[in-house]
């Protein structure tokens, strides 16, 4: 696909020349700001930008509470409260740094619904969608890693579990599982090796997210229509579209500045609020906690993993096609990972013809369910797995994979869906009717 057609950079002084020649990087910059972008992009357009700048605002806090922490066993817990009482302003960082954990997995999970919602993964925007979920799990990986660090209970006993479950795969596991830790059990080559990952993977993020940003300027972003922009010329493009310099950048700022404001206050007024309480008691591989719990965005697939206990007849039936070798344990990893595979797979499992939801009656239903669901699981992950938990745990899971494997692909074939504007211009004006046109 041809990208959208625009004006682009033209060096005028001779210094711009010379430079361009060289190194085309104002033009790239340029050609990156001024991106047409449909006109008609609504609210949950705005996270995006939210995203970017929790990445920035991680990696800036991380590198300065690196300077002051100490990877170490015997060490790593003090240095977290050395950090908190004596640093000038430590606190104050490492607030932000968990509290910016937090906004990171709001912004994403926001960002991913508001894709489901819009068919944003369908094509021709299957790689931003796929490189979107390569960057989620990077952002799993690097949030489990950073819990481990303080060395808390929770951290200790979280990465015994986490660990563990890569302890499940037939006959490599244990191989893996001792790879991954350095040595038997959780210990000091584990935090060593945790807080070196922990460093790194946000600028594997990074990078990803570059990636991300050129696949989507590649094909142009979604809007709230579906109706892609039209490109036969600039001045059609005009009427669909407005650079990115400086009317979104404006608007997403103003978003930013809103959603800050919530920011600050958790970080200022409730900072533990979405922590354990055991996280601030020391690792100590003798006490196991009553309740393993991981972090609040780590529940949902927590739930899924729990879900298939040994006694689900469908486990049972796995367990013996596969003479042993799937047993309740490596089946709940499977259906952990499998949640976010058929999750990946959306853009090719969603058959309909038309790509927003707002113009699919029964798929609003269905996936106004979704959500519930995925809050569902949210909660009950962080219970206990008596009755009855389990029972939600695992209607809420089979759900989960109902929607992308059953629901996702039938509603396509059978459902009638109602008719989209014919161009961006007319949802535009539909709404802003007085609007001037930037074509005018
Ligand atoms: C650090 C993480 C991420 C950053 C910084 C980021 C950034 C962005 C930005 C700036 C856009 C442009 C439109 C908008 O602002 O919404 C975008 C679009 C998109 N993102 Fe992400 N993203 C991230 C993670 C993800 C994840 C995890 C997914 C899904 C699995 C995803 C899927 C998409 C899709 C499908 C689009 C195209 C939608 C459109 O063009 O309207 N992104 N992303």
């Amino acid at each position: 696909m041809a990208g959208i057609p625009h004006d682009h950079y033209e060096p005028k002084t001779g210094f711009q020349k010379w430079l361009h020649e060289r190194l085309p990087i104002v033009s790239l910059a340029y050609d990156t700001l001024m991106l047409p972008t449909p006109k008609n992009l609504n609210w949950w357009w705005i996270w995006g930008i939210v995203l970017a700048f929790c990445l920035v605002l991680q990696i800036v806090t991380g590198i300065i509470l690196a300077m002051h922490y100490t990877p170490h066993v015997d060490m790593a817990f003090a240095s977290i409260e050395h950090i908190m009482r004596n640093v000038n302003g430590g606190f104050f960082l490492r607030y932000v740094h968990m509290n910016g954990a937090s906004l990171f997995f709001v912004a994403v999970y926001i960002h991913m619904f508001r894709g489901l919602f819009y068919g944003s993964y369908k094509a021709p925007r299957e790689v931003t969608w796929i490189i979107g979920m390569l960057i989620y799990l990077a952002m799993m990986a690097t949030g489990f890693l950073g819990y481990v660090l303080p060395w808390g209970q929770m951290s200790f006993w979280g990465a015994t579990v986490i660990t563990g479950l890569f302890g499940a795969i037939p006959f490599v596991g244990e191989a893996i599982q001792t790879w991954l830790l350095g040595g038997p059990a959780v210990g000091n080559a584990t935090l060593n090796r945790f807080f070196s990952l922990h460093y790194l993977l946000p600028f594997v993020i990074a990078a990803l997210v570059a990636v991300h940003i050129w696949a989507f300027h590649t094909t142009g972003n979604n809007n709230p229509t579906g109706v892609e922009v039209r490109r036969g010329s600039k001045d059609e493009v005009k009427k669909d579209t407005l650079p990115f310099w400086p009317y979104f950048v404006i608007k997403d700022l103003f978003a930013l500045a809103i959603v800050l404001l919530v920011f600050w206050a958790v970080v200022g007024f409730m900072p533990n609020y979405l922590g354990h309480p055991d996280n601030y008691i020391e690792a100590d591989a003798l006490a196991t906690p009553a309740h393993i719990v991981p972090e609040w965005y780590f529940l949902p697939f927590y739930a899924i993993l729990r879900a298939f206990t040994a006694d689900v007849w469908a486990v049972q039936f796995v367990s013996w096609i596969t003479g042993g070798i799937i047993d309740a344990k490596f089946f709940g990893v499977l259906a952990m990972f499998g949640a976010i595979f058929v999750m990946a797979l959306a853009p090719w499992l969603d058959t309909s013809s038309v790509r927003s939801g707002k113009y699919r009656p029964a798929f609003k239903w269905w996936f106004r369910l979704l959500i519930i669901d995925f809050i569902v699981l949210m909660w009950v992950g962080a219970r206990d797995t008596e009755f009855p938990h389990d029972w939600i745990s695992l209607i809420g899971s089979t759900y989960w994979f109902a929607y992308f494997l059953v629901i996702l692909p039938l509603l396509g074939v059978f459902e009638k869906p109602t008719s989209p504007p014919e161009t961006i211009e007319e949802d535009f004006k539909a709404h802003y009717p007085d609007a001037p046109s930037a074509a005018e």
